[in-house]
């Protein structure tokens, strides 16, 4: 069977094989070790690609911005208010005009179903740059991250303490399965994931060492893990009870105690940014109570948050290189 990603959307990574998920995180570390050795292969030149970000952004689209300019490619960003999905406009129509233009496209929604009819219809590699539901491709630098750090991925524990229900952790279950990782989602109850999407991921049975555990026992979830990831308590869009969300993950934060719990003294510390570690926002200025991480984690020596921001741009080129 032939391993090619040529064509391919990515939308939940659900689409893809493991070894098709394994090879775009070889490849990725492969373009990182050649940008560090300013080698640029421009394997895309001549190509064009649009951005659409209906929701704002600092890494995802920056990193398609320099990756596809790396590869030789151009990335116009156009705004959703001169792309009008279904308002003025019939989503099938823009993707199937869009498609005859540009050979991929990087959409950031709200909801899954508009990049799956744009994806349907287009004709060129649709890449989803995160959705209420889903942030595949953040899911792909954070397992570069581990690769990149020694840390074998088939057999992993990684553990993620945040909102269960979050597009992140969907998209890290869905890695996980494919990838043999123990992914512990940490999570008070009340936030805990699916079960059904859970059971459905472990049916594929892709890797005997993939498990998926959830848990509201912070001891149970991070003893053992070779890395620990945390996330906001609350979505920096939407009109949140930001005290009662809060109230929930008192206790959940990763401080010096929390990576202690661990029991691993190597044991890495991940996060998909934006972060609050320190008073430096005003969001934890007004909410210091929601505070996720503390500086001396986020900014210590076993930190790879910056790298893994870095590794969103690495990943995603592999993507692009993969699916063009
Ligand atoms: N982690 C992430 O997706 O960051 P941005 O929202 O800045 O793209």
């Amino acid at each position: 069977m032939s391993n090619s990603m040529k064509g391919m959307s990515l939308i939940t990574l659900e689409e893809f094989s493991p070894e098709q998920v394994q090879a775009l995180l070889s490849q990725a570390i492969e373009l990182k070790r050649k940008k560090r050795a300013r080698i640029f292969p421009r394997s895309l030149a001549d190509r064009n690609f649009c951005m659409i970000f209906q929701r704002p952004s600092c890494r995802t689209r920056t990193a398609f911005a320099i990756a596809a300019a790396d590869e030789g490619a151009q990335a116009h960003a156009m705004s959703p208010q001169e792309i009008r999905f279904g308002s003025g406009e019939s989503i099938k129509d823009i993707a199937r005009v869009l498609g005859r233009m540009f050979d991929g496209i990087a959409i950031r929604a709200y909801d899954t179903p508009l990049i799956e009819e744009v994806a349907e219809h287009a004709g060129v590699p649709v890449w989803n740059a995160l959705t209420e539901q889903h942030h595949p491709t953040q899911a792909l630098a954070d397992f570069m991250t581990l690769q990149e750090n020694g840390i074998a991925l088939s057999g992993a524990k990684m553990a993620y303490v945040g909102e269960g229900k979050a597009n992140v952790v969907t998209s890290l279950m869905v890695a996980a399965a494919k990838l043999g990782v123990e992914l512990r989602v940490v999570t008070p109850k009340g936030h805990h994931p699916e079960p059904s999407l859970v059971d459905r991921l472990l049916g594929w049975r892709h890797n005997d060492r993939t498990k998926i555990v959830v848990t509201s026992d912070m001891r149970e979830g991070l003893l053992g893990a070779d890395a620990v990831y945390a996330d906001m308590w609350v979505p920096m869009e939407g009109n949140w009870d930001i005290p009662a969300m809060a109230r929930d993950f008192r206790g959940y934060q990763i401080n010096r105690e929390a990576m202690a719990m661990t029991e691993n003294p190597r044991a890495l510390f991940l996060h998909c940014m934006p972060a609050q570690h320190n008073l430096q926002t005003e969001f934890a200025r007004k909410h210091p109570e929601a505070i996720e991480a503390t500086d001396e984690v986020f900014d210590g020596p076993l930190s790879r948050a910056i790298d893994q921001a870095e590794n969103r741009m690495h990943t995603i080129k592999a993507l692009m290189v993969s699916t063009v």
